[in-house]
């Protein structure tokens, strides 16, 4: 069998799926990925397990709609709950402390955190939930 006319469609075929005319994937492969979209809608990204502490849980769910987005991230340096090193040189000033600073906003070395992250409709309370919740996580 001669194989010539082949072998630029096979090697273009790996770069240039449209060479081989396969311009869209065949529907089968193409669903999985839609159906896993519309069963996990939620566009931040969210820390794990919920904590057994009250406190601490309600911090988780605060924290989820409100902070994860930057601070799941490390977005412009924003410490992530759990990552040690980067907590490590703020928790001494205490929970009250970043509670505080996180109600009124500041401007840190790398980057500002938002007043509330943001969220003005946040209560206090909420926030040094979600405070305790990183802290908690980060120690
Ligand atoms: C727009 C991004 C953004 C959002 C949203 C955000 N933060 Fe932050 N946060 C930052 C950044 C950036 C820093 C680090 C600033 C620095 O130290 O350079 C930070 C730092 C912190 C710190 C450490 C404070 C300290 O004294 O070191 C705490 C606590 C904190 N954020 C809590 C929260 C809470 C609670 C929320 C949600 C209600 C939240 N953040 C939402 C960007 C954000």
């Amino acid at each position: 069998m001669n194989m010539k006319p082949f072998l630029p469609c096979l090697t273009l075929g790996l770069v240039f799926l449209g060479a081989c005319g396969l311009e869209k994937p065949p529907a089968t492969l193409k669903f999985p990925e839609e159906k896993k979209e519309a069963a996990a809608p939620a566009a931040a990204p969210v820390a794990e397990k919920a904590p057994a502490d009250p406190k601490l849980a309600a911090g988780k769910a605060v924290y989820d709609t409100n902070c994860a987005a930057c601070h799941e991230a490390s977005m412009m340096g924003a410490p992530k709950p759990g990552d040690k090193a980067a907590w490590s040189a703020r928790i001494p000033q205490g929970v009250e402390t970043m509670a505080k600073k996180s109600i009124a906003g500041f401007q840190g070395k790398v980057g500002a955190m938002p007043p509330k992250g943001g969220n003005a409709s946040l209560t206090d309370e909420a926030i040094n939930n979600a405070v305790a919740f990183m802290v908690d996580k980060s120690k």
